[in-house]
């Protein structure tokens, strides 16, 4: 690619709407909080972590993600981990994030919900305060879990439903369809929270059909396997049901084999909203920025397909519309001095 291009790429003002907090623990950090907690992890080494981040399947994947976040103990300790991923996000050009945080990986291991969100809001408000950088958070609900846990974590999290936008649904896909948490949904709805499900990644366009009839949710994550289905495509597009796609996340867990397969360019032409996003970054071997560099590189992506791009992840957001609009505004006064 050239080198105008990528400059262009990592300039760029940018939101990020699907990137997992617990996906963010780089080894170092791991090991670090591993030493701090004394809690014991499979590794001797970042090289040895690094060999290890090889996966078949979402799966796979899941194991050694679940098995990391054991180290995660204190408020300290969620804290770090986002302030880790700000600098990143700040270093990216990300202006607005919308961070999923999983709860009941934690509370499942005798963490409290109060520990995980004090030390994650604590970051974020420093992060607008140093970095300017705004950000909502979203918790998930993990679907190889039953509804009745998921609804657990909703009342809890009700203490705390200042610090959250919006709910959603992640982990294993195949076997847990989106129509198994309509309830849990429906009730977060009905409290006012914005709904997001992961679906369509590995699991079939079906699910991405269950997520927005049954869950009625403002966004998919992943959603590629919508693009075997041209009536769920011209629903998306009509609409207006934005996909966070994860082009980097989608190569490691081999939802695809190659990323010239990405059926992102193909899904912007069809006028959905598509967006880049990173989803676990330290797992997978690169931040915002390097996910819009690969799939730039992979489908022969230019300039206006970059604006599109980063203007379809504000758009896409939970900003209000004024907000929106601002940042719009600094992706057209950037594009017309670079
Ligand atoms: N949890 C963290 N990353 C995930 C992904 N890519 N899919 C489903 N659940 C996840
Ligand atoms: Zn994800």
């Amino acid at each position: 690619m050239d080198t105008s291009l990528s400059r262009f790429i990592c300039g760029i003002p940018k939101c990020e709407l699907h990137i997992h907090i617990e996906g963010t623990l780089e080894p170092e950090l791991m090991f670090k909080l591993a030493e701090r907690n004394n809690v014991n992890i499979p590794y001797n080494s970042v090289e040895e972590v690094k060999k290890a981040y090889e996966y078949s399947d979402l799966q796979g994947f899941l194991d050694i993600y679940y098995e990391s976040a054991r180290v995660l103990i204190n408020e300290e300790d969620f804290y770090d981990l986002t302030m880790a991923y700000l600098v990143k996000a700040h270093r990216d050009n990300i202006l607005h994030s919308e961070i999923f945080f999983d709860p009941q990986t934690h509370t499942s291991r005798g963490i409290e919900f109060s520990t995980v969100i004090k030390g994650i809001t604590r970051a974020l408000k420093e992060g607008e305060e140093k970095f300017g950088i705004s950000a909502k958070l979203i918790m998930c609900f993990l679907r190889d879990l039953d509804e009745n846990s998921a609804m657990n974590t909703l009342n809890t999290a009700m203490q705390f439903k200042e610090y959250i936008s919006a709910v959603g649904l992640d982990s294993a896909e195949i076997g847990n369809p989106p129509v198994k948490f309509k309830n849990v949904f429906e009730a977060a709805r009905q409290y006012g929270f914005n709904c997001v499900a992961h679906a369509g990644e590995e699991g079939p366009a079906e699910y991405v059909w269950e997520a927005v009839n049954y869950l009625k949710v403002n966004r998919i994550d992943h959603g590629n396997r919508s693009i075997d289905d041209e009536a769920l495509i011209k629903k998306l597009a009509a609409d207006g049901i934005p996909l966070t796609m994860c082009p980097l996340s989608n190569l490691k867990l081999k939802v695809l084999t190659d990323l010239k397969e990405h059926p992102i360019k193909r899904m912007l032409d069809l006028g959905i909203t598509a967006t880049i996003n990173s989803d676990d970054p330290a797992y997978f071997g690169g931040y915002i920025n390097d996910n819009y560099l690969a799939i730039a590189a992979a489908l022969n992506l230019q300039k206006d397909d970059i604006i599109k791009l980063a203007k379809n992840s504000f758009a896409a957001s939970f900003l209000p519309q004024d907000k929106k609009n601002a940042f719009i505004a600094l992706i057209d006064a950037y594009s017309k001095d670079n």
